[in-house]
């Protein structure tokens, strides 16, 4: 990341990687409307540069090479913890990230705590799959530490993650919780979640592996949504995911019945 300056105006250029949420937190650090110039959002410009506002920017960009190096970090360690997890990997944890980076926005959520939870929900899948919510706690309140969150900081990200399982875990109680919970449903359910629930039902032996059993999986996929949603976004592509499903099970029943 660098300054640069001219007469008018300031820009802070940002490498490429996109830090969700960190743009509307830096607003609220250096009190100057950033706005980003195209979708991908490399270039945040400061328009209206006043010289009193200086001393602000280079908070801003220290506070952004902080923030650039823990999303780095926190990304190296997701892919350590979860090195050959085949359910519940790092490609799940990014998809969940990126939906909270949709619905977290959408709904006014604290986008560092929401995405820094949605990258670690999982980890406690390779220590108890069963009970992965609750055993994934002391590693992450640890890693957390490490990277210079706060205590109150720390305990909001935690509720996240124990929070997080429709069976099994506390009610979330905060926006960030519910969120998380309602974004974790939309990987059970559509294409994504086709190939998740055949991987996981091999996995734990409840699907042989015959296509014939195929629907009742289904079936199974579509019970494990069933219930409340907190956010009417997530409900919405929750059931379009769901209209889909109903669909291939019916082409394939009708395969398997010898159609064309
Ligand atoms: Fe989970
Ligand atoms: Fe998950």
């Amino acid at each position: 990341m660098r300054l640069q300056t001219n007469f008018y105006n300031v820009f802070i250029l940002i490498d490429n990687e996109s830090q969700g949420g960190n743009d509307i937190l830096f607003q609220k650090q250096i009190g100057l409307q950033l706005r980003r110039r195209d979708g991908r959002g490399e270039i945040v410009n400061s328009s209206c540069f006043q010289a009193e506002k200086f001393y602000n920017i280079l908070k801003f960009i220290k506070l952004t090479r902080v923030m650039m190096d823990r999303w780095r970090r926190i990304r190296e360690f997701i892919q350590k913890e979860m090195a050959g997890e085949q359910i519940a990997g790092t490609d799940h944890l990014e998809r969940a990230y990126e939906w909270c980076q949709k619905v977290g926005r959408a709904r006014g959520a604290d986008m560092e705590i929401l995405l820094t939870a949605a990258l670690l929900h999982d980890i406690g899948v390779p220590i108890d799959r069963k009970r992965h919510y609750e055993a994934a706690l002391p590693k992450a309140r640890a890693f957390l530490g490490e990277l210079g969150f706060k205590e109150d900081e720390i305990k909001k990200i935690l509720h996240v993650i124990e929070a997080h399982s429709r069976y099994g875990g506390p009610d979330p109680q905060t926006l960030e919780a519910k969120i998380l919970q309602d974004v974790d449903a939309i990987e059970y359910v559509g294409a994504v979640g086709l190939i998740r629930g055949i991987v996981r039902a091999l996995h734990e032996g409840s699907f042989n592996g015959k296509v014939e059993e195929t629907p009742r999986l289904i079936d199974d996929l579509i019970k494990r949504v069933e219930g409340n949603f907190y956010t009417e976004e997530a409900k919405r592509i929750v059931e379009k995911r769901i209209t889909f499903l109903k669909a291939f099970s019916d082409r394939l029943k009708k395969e398997l019945a010898g159609e064309e």
